[in-house]
């Protein structure tokens, strides 16, 4: 077990192949979560009636350096759902209107279509879920047929950045690049991508950006941010009406207050980052990526199906999701547990073919890979 895992809180007895759903946090960056709520409860007035901006500034500012973006775009939000419903309900306020397009893909996350199914039936827009062929194959050829998709009724393009379901990179970066050309809204979905993959908000030039730090920074539950560009400031509103909304305020004053509150987890997100470079968290990453790979090779060898994707960096980081051969997905995932002690999520392709979604970070090894590979091969072969 390589020694960072010891840091790990989860349950040594459990093959954790689940990074993916809730992340995991390691002590340190517990600790330091547990220091801040200490702190707030020794003197609560002076904590979220007087410090409480300071101290959300300081930490936001040292999230805006690791993202590329300017503090004043960047706001803590308890999780990508909450950004991204923040700006999912402002675009209701007129801002679309019936017959407006929503262009998305067919592979994004059941809880955020249920959002814009919502904010459909309130505006008569239109959700479009574009079905993208698996495997993929190129990226350019991934954006060309996705882009086939736009209309002149197109109006905002919904992506995650990391799909859930399939685990794949999705090229977003040429695709905001073309929307916003062609005048288009771009909302990315980023809940899998902080401390995952390298993001420079800047440079990728999506309008919104909604992503997790609990997830892949580590960080504990209930820390995320939504970044938005300058120039959409004016027609976001918060989605708790609180002291802040006044005529004057800024997308920040308007948003960090939201009532009394814990924000443990996001003044947590300086450790997490401190953390991650004492670790060396690029070369970590790397060892992360490449144990991904080997869990492509045995899944692979042990299912031989065709998989979504090559077995390259352009298509997945840490997470990878792989056909099994049709089955009892309940059944399995409670075999895999009961039997097998593996934590793992099983999922879909969007027409129902069976995945195994197999998440790889720094706690886990390739003995973990192996586990997972015999597991199937005895339950398959059976
Ligand atoms: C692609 C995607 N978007 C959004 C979310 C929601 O994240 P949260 O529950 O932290 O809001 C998830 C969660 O796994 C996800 O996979």
């Amino acid at each position: 077990m390589p020694a960072l895992a010891e840091l790990f809180l989860l349950d040594k007895e459990i093959i954790f192949l689940n990074h993916g759903s809730f992340g995991a946090c390691p002590q340190p960056i517990f600790d330091e979560y547990l220091r801040w709520q200490r702190e707030l409860e020794r003197q609560p007035v002076r904590f979220l009636g007087r410090d409480y901006d300071a101290l959300l500034d300081a930490a936001r500012a040292r999230l805006a350096a690791f993202l590329h973006a300017p503090p004043a775009e960047l706001l803590f939000v308890p999780n990508a759902t909450i950004g991204l419903n923040t700006v999912a309900r402002s675009l209701m306020l007129g801002w679309l209107k019936p017959g407006d397009e929503i262009l998305t893909s067919d592979q994004e996350y059941g809880a955020l279509n249920r959002t814009w199914a919502f904010v459909c039936q309130h505006t008569g827009a239109r959700y479009l879920e574009r079905p993208m062929p698996l495997p993929v194959t190129t990226p350019a050829a991934w954006v060309e047929h996705f882009w086939q998709g736009v209309t002149e009724r197109t109006r905002i393009i919904f992506l995650s950045h990391i799909t859930s379901p399939t685990a794949l990179i999705f090229p977003v970066a040429e695709i905001c690049r073309r929307a916003r050309a062609a005048g288009i809204l771009t909302i990315i979905d980023g809940a899998h991508v902080p401390g995952q993959l390298p993001l420079d908000l800047t440079a990728l030039g999506a309008d919104v950006y909604s992503g997790n730090c609990h997830k892949w920074m580590c960080t504990p539950k209930g820390s995320a941010f939504l970044h938005v560009r300058q120039e959409h400031h004016a027609w976001i509103a918060p989605l708790v009406i609180s002291h802040g909304w006044l005529p004057e305020g800024t997308f920040i004053s308007q948003n960090q207050w939201q009532g009394t509150r814990d924000v443990a987890a996001f003044l947590t997100v300086p450790a997490a980052l401190d953390f991650m470079a004492a670790h060396d968290w690029d070369s970590r990453r790397d060892e992360c990526q490449a144990l991904a790979r080997y869990a492509w090779q045995r899944i692979t060898a042990v299912t031989e199906l065709e998989p979504l994707s090559p077995a390259s960096q352009t298509w997945f980081g840490q997470m990878l999701a792989l056909p099994l051969p049709p089955c009892d997905l309940p059944a399995l995932k409670t075999r895999l547990y009961d039997d097998f002690r593996i934590e793992i999520p099983l999922t879909t392709t969007p027409d129902g073919r069976p995945l195994v979604r197999v998440s790889c970070q720094v706690y886990n090894t390739r003995t973990d890979i192996d586990a997972l590979a015999d597991a199937l091969h005895s339950i398959f072969s059976a």
